[in-house]
């Protein structure tokens, strides 16, 4: 029997709706909220007061794309967490009264499981098991996947998120925020010429707080030989950053992928928007016998197709949750 799901992501600074029919994704709408800009990063008040004024449009949006009507829907699905606590109220509570108001399954889905899962919004599909790299502004983690709902978390990061990391230099480099796209967009008519120390680690596990502190000291040191050093090397550092940082994420899948012996390799998150992420990757998979996987862009950063996807696997075995189900923020 069909299913059509509607699915709601509210975790961070993104409103977004899905129409989800037997697995495949018929809208993904996303409305992007462009006042973080002015504070150099989210802000959790100004977040969900922004999810309250998105929320009904979005969906409507999501409806009147998919050419579904409000009666079409057999279940509603929503990110439980981790996210911020204001927002994630906001696209709970929105799903529970959809839920209560037309009489559907609620279905619950976990943020960093649904990113995973983005991968069978599309094809190719990877095959189980597969090891996915993680890397979104909050989160940075390879995860074993066994099956659709079985996975593991087996390496992460002790600090800071991989996006965190061009977030916080894109700050000090005063290019807004979010700053990854802009640092992707510059790095490519740059070289990376600056070499910056990689963190030694042990096991699959990441840092990238030490990453940020030595920009800093660099550019300061820089700064006070020559007062135009960043505007003159803008480019460059840029290049230079992005390739420290995807250096650091892809020593640590390599282990992984040797360790475990699993040839099929993803990535997925805000960061797998990267370019040069995308083509690294490419190229070390070529060179270690991959078949590696990458989401097309819609289903990197944050968006409600995901859920929508994730959710229809939890419709499959029954994992329906209560009107009781609260978010959680970690
Ligand atoms: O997955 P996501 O949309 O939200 C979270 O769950 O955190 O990821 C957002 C992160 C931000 O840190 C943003 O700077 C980063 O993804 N990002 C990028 C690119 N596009 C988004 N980082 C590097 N290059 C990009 N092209
Ligand atoms: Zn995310």
């Amino acid at each position: 029997m069909s299913i059509t799901i509607l699915a709601i992501e509210s975790s961070c600074d993104d409103t977004s709706a899905a129409i989800i029919r037997d697995g495949a994704v018929l809208s993904n709408c996303v409305a992007n909220q462009e006042a973080h800009r002015l504070y150099g990063g989210v802000v959790p008040e100004v977040a969900s007061r922004a999810h309250q004024a998105n929320i009904v449009p979005v969906v409507d949006l999501a409806l009147n794309k998919a050419g579904v009507r409000k009666e079409d829907i057999g279940a509603v699905a929503f990110t439980r967490g981790p996210g911020l606590l204001g927002s994630l109220l906001v696209g709970t509570s929105f799903a529970k009264a959809y839920a209560l108001s037309y009489g559907l399954p609620l279905i619950e889905v976990n943020h960093m499981h649904a990113h995973v899962l983005a991968h069978f919004a599309e094809d190719p599909k990877p095959a189980f098991p597969f090891l996915c790299l993680t890397v979104s502004g909050g989160h940075t983690q390879i995860v074993l996947v066994r099956d659709y709902l079985d996975m593991e978390v087996i390496g992460e990061t002790l600090d800071d998120a991989a996006g965190e990391a061009f977030d916080k230099t894109g700050k000090i480099l005063n290019l807004g925020y979010p700053a990854g796209p802009v640092i992707d967009r510059l790095a490519k008519e740059g070289t990376p010429r600056f070499p910056f120390p990689e963190p030694a680690i042990a096991d699959f596990n990441f840092s990238f707080s030490g990453l940020k502190t030595s920009i800093l000291y660099f550019l300061k040191k820089e700064m006070a030989a020559n007062p135009d050093f960043i505007t003159e090397n803008l480019n460059d550092i840029c290049a230079s950053v992005q390739q420290s940082i995807i250096t650091i994420l892809l020593k640590k899948l390599r282990k992984a992928a040797r360790a475990t012996g699993i040839r099929e390799i993803a990535i997925a998150g805000g960061v797998s928007a990267n370019s040069g992420l995308r083509h690294a990757l490419e190229d070390m998979g070529a060179r270690e016998g991959w078949n590696t996987y990458i989401p097309a862009f819609q289903y990197c950063t944050d968006n409600a197709g995901m859920i929508g996807v994730a959710a229809y696997y939890k419709y499959l075995k029954g994992e329906f949750c209560g009107q009781d189900a609260v978010p959680f923020a970690r």
